[in-house]
């Protein structure tokens, strides 16, 4: 398999071609060797990756870097990669870290001759003791609207010394950069460079003067090219959304890979073994990357290597790890409750315990799985004839693919697990027997809210119904309701309506439950480009058989449609729970508590299973 074949960055040999993307795991970069982080690291080089790249060590001008303290953190650092046979590389971005990017400030500009001299004699010190502390590689990154790459551009590089004007004159820093960890590091140890050759809109970079600036890097004795597109204005493009379509970034570092010999890192969406395998042996890439993948499953490489492919965890797009990271302080999972928890171990056995799990959704499978692992003897109740609850709306096999691999993946462990699964049995009071079961969770979910519209009875399907193609829907489609789900199911139809309408009292869509930038950035553009028109501030009034009524500016519009979708939120399923006098037996989980994103239903599942 190539993914498996031992490859080379410069003098650097690695065990195989995949790496783990670099991922910041904490938003304080003091802490960057965090235990927390440390043990991160150590699980997917546990997992098998043949190279890490940690997350980005900022060099900045106004703070000081302990190099002692540093040096015996690295050390530590590189142990604990090496005893698992793989690699580390340190990524330090100069001038900013990728989270505080703010090109208005546009630093390229600003920045005197003097303080770029100081930023180069930092990083080429830092890199001496990080080579010293047995740390294999560096990478410099000048990728995204960093302040290297703000320097490669002529859209925010408008300096009249000799660090602007010509193409050569923009990359002067970036080769300084290289040339200061080459000089004190000697000429053989591996530095790789991960940059934007196209900054995927018409105003920045684009792909033509990428593969120059390529051309250059290589001339500059770089030894690998860790290619990435976008920027922050089309974020999407460079952290992935559910949205998107695997591999969107290979096309652009293959065309990289086209006019240089050093090797070409990518990354993007490449989570799927076959489509990873085939760029390998297609030479679009020479390393596959991952971040998001292998946050969610930090065993990807130990299961391709076992022929257990059908056991990976596959990351759901969700971007609530960048999500956390940027409000919480600290990276989380959906799908993987112990990333960022890796230290948390319950040995404990529950061999004796009876467990009932009402519920097939994500969080009532994780939760009878989690259970079972345990040891405890676990039956798991769906009222329907499907597994996956709102999950199987949310995600199919033509949007939002990443959802409907996920629910796969569940459904194999399940059905492979000793979890005794009974299909169209719903749980109520007369047929739980509390004195049968230890322990009883019930993960009920949620079911879509019908405002009181006239006429909505018979003119009006769920946004479930639809995305779940449960019902057909016409050439002219209505979506009472701009909020995700509203936004996401007029997405869904516009692909194949004629004409998409959207709805939203509110003076704009997406107010409130907004996704991540990136995502939401992604969700306009799909709005846009599938035709989808918004009526804001708008209030509908009335359902007819043809038509929708609706009110806006104190005027009354009618526009014919053919169906007309609600898409009005979610109200929690949590009448068992009261009937069942919540006994302390019994346990609420996700959606049944209150309608919210995935990672609750799936952490709380996987607590409750846990903890018997
Ligand atoms: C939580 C998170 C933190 C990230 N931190 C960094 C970083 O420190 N430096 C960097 O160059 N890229 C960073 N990235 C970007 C990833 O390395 C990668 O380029 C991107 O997520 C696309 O690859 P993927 O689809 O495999 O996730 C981060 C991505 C995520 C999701
Ligand atoms: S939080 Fe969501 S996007 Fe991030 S790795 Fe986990 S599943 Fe993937």
């Amino acid at each position: 398999m190539e993914i498996l074949k031992k490859s080379y960055i410069g003098n650097m040999e690695l065990n195989n071609r995949i790496f783990l993307a670099p991922v910041t795991t904490e938003k304080d970069w003091k802490v960057f060797f965090s235990k927390k982080t440390k043990k991160f690291i150590e699980k997917r080089a546990e997992g098998g990756v043949g190279l890490v790249i940690t997350g980005g060590y900022p060099v900045l001008l106004n703070e000081n870097i302990d190099y002692i303290k540093v040096k015996e953190e690295l050390k530590d650092l590189a142990k604990i990669v090496h005893n698992h046979n793989a690699k580390i590389c340190l990524q330090i971005t100069p001038g900013c870290q990728w989270i505080n990017y703010n090109l208005d400030k546009n630093s390229a500009n600003e920045i005197s001759e003097e303080d770029i001299k100081i930023l180069i004699d930092k990083l080429g010190k830092l890199s001496k003791i990080v080579k010293e502390a047995g740390i294999d590689a560096v990478e410099i990154n000048g990728s995204g609207g960093n302040l290297l790459d703000q320097f490669h551009t002529k859209r925010w590089n408008r300096r009249r010394d000799s660090y602007g004007g010509s193409l050569y004159n923009r990359m002067r820093f970036t080769i300084e950069c290289i040339n200061a960890v080459k000089n004190l590091c000697g000429g053989e140890y591996p530095v790789i460079f991960k940059f934007t050759p196209f900054h995927c809109d018409n105003l920045g970079i684009q792909l033509e003067e990428g593969q120059e600036i390529a051309e250059i890097l290589e001339r500059s004795k770089i030894d690998g090219l860790h290619i990435d597109i976008g920027y922050s204005d089309m974020w999407y493009k460079s952290i992935d959304t559910v949205y998107q379509e695997e591999a969107e970034q290979v096309d652009t570092a293959s065309k990289i890979k086209d006019k240089v010999k050093v090797p070409v890192l990518g990354q993007g969406k490449l989570a799927d073994p076959e489509v990873a395998e085939k760029i390998l042996k297609e030479e679009k890439l020479d390393f596959i990357g991952m971040a998001h993948q292998l946050i969610a499953d930090p065993n990807w490489v130990k299961k391709i290597r076992s022929n257990a492919p059908y056991d990976i965890v596959h990351c759901i797009s969700c971007n609530d790890c960048l999500g956390a990271l940027i409000n919480e302080g600290e990276i989380k999972c959906s799908v993987n409750p112990l990333c960022y928890n890796e230290n948390i171990i319950n040995n404990k056995s529950y061999r004796n315990k009876k467990i009932l799990v009402v519920g097939g959704g994500p969080g009532g499978i994780t939760a009878a799985l989690s259970a079972s692992e345990k040891g405890a003897q676990v039956e798991l109740w769906e009222k329907t004839n499907k597994l996956g609850g709102n999950f199987l709306a949310a995600g199919n096999d033509f949007f939002k693919k990443d959802i409907r691999k996920y629910l796969n993946y569940l459904n194999r462990k399940l059905f492979r697990s000793k979890v005794k699964i009974k299909m169209l049995k719903e749980g109520n009071i007369e047929n739980i027997d509390l004195d049968k079961y230890d322990k009883i969770i019930l993960a009920t979910g949620s079911r879509p809210v019908k405002t009181d519209i006239k006429g909505r009875n018979n003119n009006v399907s769920s946004a479930n119904e639809i995305l779940t193609g449960d019902k057909k829907f016409g050439r002219k489609v209505a979506v009472i309701g701009g909020g995700l789900v509203g936004c996401e199911v007029a997405g869904f139809c516009g692909e194949k309506a004629e004409k998409v309408f959207v709805f939203e009292i509110l003076d704009d869509i997406l107010v409130n439950e907004s996704p991540g930038i990136n995502d939401e950035q992604a969700l306009r553009k799909l709005l846009k480009d599938r035709n989808v028109e918004v009526f804001s501030s708008s209030k509908v009034v009335e359902v007819k058989e043809k038509e929708i009524v609706f009110e806006k500016d104190g005027k009354i519009n009618t526009i014919e449609v053919d169906t007309v979708i609600g898409a009005e939120g979610y109200i929690s399923n949590s009448e068992l729970y009261e009937e069942l006098g919540k006994s302390n037996k019994v346990v609420l989980i996700g959606d049944a508590i209150m309608p919210a994103n995935v990672i609750h239903a799936i952490h709380q599942g996987y607590k409750e299973g846990r903890n018997l």
